[in-house]
C-alpha cells in the first residue's frame, strides 16, 4: 500500500519542516495574500507539517476568523504554542471526513504530491469551498534540480545518481515528483475559475540552509536507497557534497497556485 515517505516521526522531520519553513514561507506568504486573506476568514491548512504557515494564517484572520490546521502525524505542530483561533487536528486527507466546509481559503503546501489519491483530493477540497472561496495548493516540480556548480563531472554524475533514486522511492510510495508541474491544468479541470500560479526557486549552495532538505531526504530513506543499489559509499560522498560550498544546486522550483471555486449560478 502507498504511504507517505518521509514520516514525521522521524528525526530528520524537523530539519525537513526547517527548511521548508525558511526557505519557502516567504513564498507561500505572498501567494496566500494574493487571495485577499484578512480578518476573519476561515481557513483550512491541509498537511500542516510544523504549523508555521497555520499559525501565520491565524495571525491574518484575527479572532474573529478561524483556522484548522490537519495532519496525520500533527506531533510537531503540536510542539509549538498556538493561538486561540488555530486548530489543530490529526487527521487523514484521504480517509476522514472533512473538518468543516464553506471555508474561505484551503491551502496545502507539498501534501498532494505524496498523495497517489490528488485528484480525488482535490476535489474533496474545492468541495470545503465556500462559493467564491479560494483554493491554494504549492507544489514542487521536483524534476528540475539543475545542478549550478560543482567541484567536478563526478559531483554532479553523483547528485543524479542518488538525487534520482529518491526519486524512484518517491514515486513507489505513490508520490508523483513532477506534479508541481500538473497542478494548473488540475485545478482547470477540477472547476476552479481564475487560475494563476507562480514559481519561487533559488540556489543552493553546499552547507547552506536549503540544501539540508535534501541532507534530511536522503538520511530518512537510506535503506530504501540500499535496496535500489546505492551504496554507503554513494550516500556518504552525496552526503560530503552537500557540506561543500564548491556545489551549488537548483533548489525545488515550488509551484503555488490559486484558483477560486465559482459564485453559485455562475455559468462555469
Ligand atoms: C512535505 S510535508 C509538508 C508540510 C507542510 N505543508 C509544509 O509545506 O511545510 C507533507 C505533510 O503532509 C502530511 N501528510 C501526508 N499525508 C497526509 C494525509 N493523508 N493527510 C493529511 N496530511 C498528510 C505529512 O504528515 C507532512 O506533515
Amino acid at each position: 500500500m502507498a504511504r507517505y515517505l518521509f514520516d514525521n516521526a522521524a528525526v530528520q522531520t524537523a530539519g525537513r519542516f526547517s527548511v521548508l519553513e525558511s526557505r519557502y514561507d516567504t513564498a507561500s506568504r505572498r501567494a496566500l495574500e494574493r487571495t485577499g486573506l484578512g480578518p476573519g476568514w476561515r481557513c483550512l491548512e491541509v498537511g500542516g507539517g510544523g504549523g508555521s504557515l497555520g499559525d501565520w494564517l491565524g495571525e491574518q484572520v484575527g479572532p474573529e476568523g478561524a483556522v484548522t490546521v490537519t495532519d496525520i502525524e500533527p506531533a510537531r505542530a503540536a510542539s509549538r504554542p498556538r493561538a486561540a483561533n488555530v486548530r489543530l487536528l490529526r487527521h487523514d486527507i484521504t480517509r476522514d471526513p472533512l473538518p468543516g466546509d464553506g471555508f474561505d481559503l484551503v491551502h496545502a503546501r507539498l501534501v498532494l504530491l505524496h498523495l497517489p489519491e490528488r485528484l480525488r483530493v482535490l476535489e474533496l477540497l474545492v468541495g470545503a469551498l465556500r462559493p467564491g472561496g479560494w483554493l491554494v495548493l504549492e507544489e514542487f516540480d521536483c524534476g528540475w534540480t539543475p545542478v549550478l556548480a560543482a567541484p567536478d563531472d563526478s559531483a554532479v554524475l553523483l547528485f543524479e545518481r542518488v538525487h534520482g533514486s529518491l526519486m524512484t522511492l518517491l514515486e513507489k510510495a505513490g508520490a508523483e515528483p513532477l506534479w508541481g508541474r500538473h497542478v494548473v491544468r488540475a485545478m482547470l479541470r477540477a472547476g476552479l475559475t481564475e487560475v494563476t500560479a507562480t514559481t519561487y526557486a533559488e540556489a543552493w549552495p553546499g552547507g547552506g540552509t536549503g540544501i539540508g532538505l535534501h541532507r534530511a531526504n536522503t538520511e530518512q530513506v537510506t535503506a530504501g536507497l540500499a535496496e535500489l543499489g546505492v551504496t554507503t559509499a554513494e550516500v556518504d560522498a552525496f552526503l560530503a557534497l552537500l557540506a561543500d560550498p564548491r556545489f551549488v544546486v537548483n533548489s525545488y522550483p515550488l509551484i503555488s497556485a490559486l484558483g477560486r471555486r465559482p459564485e453559485e449560478g455562475s455559468s462555469r
